[in-house]
């Protein structure tokens, strides 16, 4: 019996200025799925915990599911699954779940059957995925999910995604206030249509950003993870947003934002006593209007899903 259990990691999609094109993975918090090949053809969710009872088991409606059958269709294999998912991550927390659940799944698949595709061959697979969770195929969780690091889609059609390389120390805070946002709401909100002025500034960050990750310009990172675009719309959804982002920006984080499309907020910071302050200032601001929430400190990831040992 093959059998084999992979770790995907949480992601930060967006990063502020790149909306659907730029995401980055943390070591922790982090999805387990168990995989087994069976003799037999067929998908089938033996369990799913973690989630309380919340995700399908019908594999043509779960992310991990739906992930494996576009993956074993392109191979035009019949192969047999038998998945356990293990959830972590919140549900619909802007951390990344549904990518998570597809990652692990792939990185699983694809290891059980000698690894046909590389990382990047299953980014396409990843994102049908996420098609069929939230009406569209964004890569900025699902890439970093399988690269690891910071992920730069520069186009969808064709896809060209790009590793970007960025400091060893850089701490980022993600805070989980209990809320839930679908990802698919949270998309319907936004304009279909953007400013000129928009555009240039989030053009200019964005670009920025990506010389201040590769330089090590933590100068040039705090000042370009700033986002014209979703984040002023967005953060109606979470509360005190702006008093929180005020404080956090006393703290000398570098910079603070929506992660994905929220209600989770994260930060990123030089040093871990820095990423650690943030976590309490913002729990803190959260408790006061009675609001619960999670925090996780962690080091970026570099490596993306990973087998257990
Ligand atoms: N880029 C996507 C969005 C990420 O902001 O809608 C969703 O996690």
């Amino acid at each position: 019996m093959k059998k084999i259990k992979v770790f995907a990691p949480a992601t930060v999609a967006n990063v502020c200025c790149g909306f659907d094109v730029l995401g980055f993975a943390v070591d922790a918090p982090s999805d387990e799925v168990i995989l087994t090949l069976r003799s037999q053809p067929g998908l089938i969710i033996k369990e799913i915990k973690g989630d309380g009872g919340r995700l399908p088991l019908d594999p043509t409606r779960n992310t991990a599911g739906f992930a494996i059958q576009s993956y074993l269709n392109h191979l035009k294999s019949f192969q047999g699954v038998e998945i356990e998912l293990i959830k972590k991550l919140p549900l619909g927390s802007g951390m990344g779940s549904s990518a998570a659940s597809a990652v692990a799944a792939l990185v699983a698949i694809n290891y059980l059957l000698d690894e046909p595709l590389t990382r990047k061959e299953l980014v396409p697979h990843a994102m049908e995925a996420e098609r069929m969770a939230c009406g569209s195929a964004h890569a900025d969780n699902v890439a970093p999910g399988l690269l690891g690091g910071f992920v730069l889609i520069r186009t969808y059609e064709p896809l060209d995604i790009i590793r970007v390389p960025s400091p060893q120390e850089l701490y980022c805070t993600l805070i989980h206030p209990h809320l839930e946002l679908k990802t698919a709401d949270s998309r319907r909100v936004l304009r279909e249509t953007i400013r000129l002025k928009d555009a240039v500034t989030q053009n200019g960050n964005i670009a920025a950003l990506m010389i201040g990750l590769a330089q090590h310009d933590y100068s040039l990172i705090g000042r370009s993870l700033c986002d014209v675009i979703a984040e002023p719309i967005r953060s109606v959804f979470i509360p005190g947003f702006e008093e929180i982002k005020r404080k956090v920006n006393d703290t000398g984080a570098l910079g603070f934002g929506i992660s994905g499309s929220g209600p989770t907020v994260f930060a990123l910071s030089k040093e871990r006593l820095t990423a650690e302050k943030v976590g309490d200032i913002t729990v803190q601001h959260f408790s006061e209007l009675n609001l619960p929430s999670d925090v996780y400190v962690s080091t970026i990831n570099q490596e993306g899903a990973r087998l257990a040992e």
